[in-house]
This record gives C-alpha cells, sequence and structure tokens, in this order.
C-alpha cells in the first residue's frame, strides 16, 4: 500500500523513500479494517470485478493479475480508506491509489504533491469502479505491476483463472452478463 502508485519520474527531493515502502504489514491491517467497518463494505465478487474491468477494457490477459491485486489491496472492496503511511498519505479504494501523488485528498495536506489522474480522492472509492480503474491503469503503464507492494508476494505467480467468470453455465456469477460478450 505504502508507496502505491509514486511516479517514475525522480521525487526525490520531496524526500520520499522509496525503501519505505511497507509489504508485511498490509495483510494484518486490512484484515482488521474490514472487520472493523463491515457495514461500509462494499465488496465485489471476484467474477463480478472480472466482468466489470472487461468492459472497461482491460485485456483478459491481465485480468487474473486485477484481481489478485483488488484481493490483496482491498479484499474487493471499494470503499477502502487505508491507515496512514509514515508520510501521513492514504490509500484509496480497491486499487489502493495514493492520495500524494494520484488523486487529491478531501482536506488539504503536507504530503499531497500531485494528481496525476486529476480526480478527486472519494471518487475512487465509488461503487462504479471506471474511475479506479483508469487511475489504476495509469499507474500500471507509468510503473508496472511493481507499484502495488503485494504484487511480488502475492501476484507474480500462478494466478487464479479467470475463465469460469465468462462460461454461460456461471453467468449468474456476473452482475453484468448481458453486456459481457462470452459471459
Ligand atoms: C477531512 O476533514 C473533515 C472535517 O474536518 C473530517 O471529518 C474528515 O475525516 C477529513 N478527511 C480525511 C480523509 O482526513
Ligand atoms: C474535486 O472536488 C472539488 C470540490 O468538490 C471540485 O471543485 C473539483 O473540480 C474536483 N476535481 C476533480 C478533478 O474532479
Ligand atoms: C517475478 O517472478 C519472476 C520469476 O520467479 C522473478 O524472476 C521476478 O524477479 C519476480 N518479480 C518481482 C517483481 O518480484
Ligand atoms: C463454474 O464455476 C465453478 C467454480 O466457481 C467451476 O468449478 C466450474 O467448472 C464452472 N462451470 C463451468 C461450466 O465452467
Amino acid at each position: 500500500m505504502a508507496g502505491v502508485g509514486e511516479p517514475l519520474r525522480d521525487r526525490s527531493s520531496l524526500g520520499m523513500v522509496r525503501s519505505s515502502w511497507s509489504k508485511v504489514r498490509v495483510l494484518p491491517v486490512l484484515w482488521f479494517l474490514l472487520q472493523g467497518i463491515p457495514l461500509l463494505a462494499i465488496r465485489l465478487k471476484p467474477c463480478e470485478l472480472a466482468g466489470q474491468l472487461y468492459i472497461l477494457d482491460v485485456p483478459k490477459s491481465e485480468l487474473p493479475l486485477w484481481l489478485c491485486i483488488a484481493e490483496f489491496e482491498s479484499r474487493f472492496n471499494t470503499h477502502v480508506v487505508g491507515q496512514a503511511n509514515t508520510d501521513g498519505s492514504r490509500d484509496y479504494g480497491l486499487y489502493q491509489i495514493s492520495d500524494r501523488y494520484w488523486c487529491a485528498p478531501p482536506n488539504r495536506t503536507e504530503y499531497y504533491a500531485f494528481n496525476d489522474c486529476n480526480v478527486n480522492c472519494t471518487r475512487l472509492l465509488s461503487d462504479d469502479i471506471t474511475m479506479a480503474v483508469q487511475c489504476a491503469r495509469l499507474i500500471q503503464k507509468q510503473q508496472g505491476w511493481t507499484a502495488w507492494s503485494v504484487y511480488p508476494e502475492f501476484c507474480n505467480g500462478t494466478l487464479e483463472a479467470i475463465d469460469e467468470c465468462f462460461q454461460p453455465s456461471n453467468a449468474t456469477d456476473c452482475l453484468t452478463s448481458e453486456e459481457v460478450k462470452d459471459c
């Protein structure tokens, strides 16, 4: 989570230290968070997310990775705001996008530096995942999958196949089945 979306260009003058990226504390923190606020949890089913990503033009070959990252960053929960990172910045939504570089936080902050996705962070918490996905894809294009600290540990290997999400007999798993070609 920490450091998600830190752009490639050199911003070391801002005092951002790459080695501060945290991997280990991500899971316990998220688990605790989700247990604590169950009423706010809008949680997508994996196949729902696969269908929505597909509609948003994410290539089918990338779907297992996007599902894996959403699972480990937010447990498929669109409304999660992460606990503050060491610099006070926070990560928003399904793909835990950092408000330091990618979206504008709701309040004035010390750390806020860029809004590269040109979006208010709160829009990244919407049930409509369009903005969150567009922003996540921009980050992925600029930084690759390692922009997400969960990637090397949990998502760089054999991933769950998504084929069954797109099979007719399982169409009931797809919220948006009519719109997905193969669903
Ligand atoms: C922004 O400020 C409001 C009111 O001061 C506060 O309720 C809210 O929790 C703050 N949001 C964040 C993300 O800090
Ligand atoms: C963010 O929200 C503010 C106030 O609600 C609005 O003025 C601004 O246009 C929004 N920015 C974007 C990029 O949507
Ligand atoms: C991903 O896995 C490959 C093969 O095991 C390895 O060579 C590579 O370094 C890994 N990448 C990351 C970012 O962990
Ligand atoms: C439907 O999904 C289940 C698991 O969710 C899978 O085991 C099964 O093979 C799928 N059915 C078809 C026809 O693909």
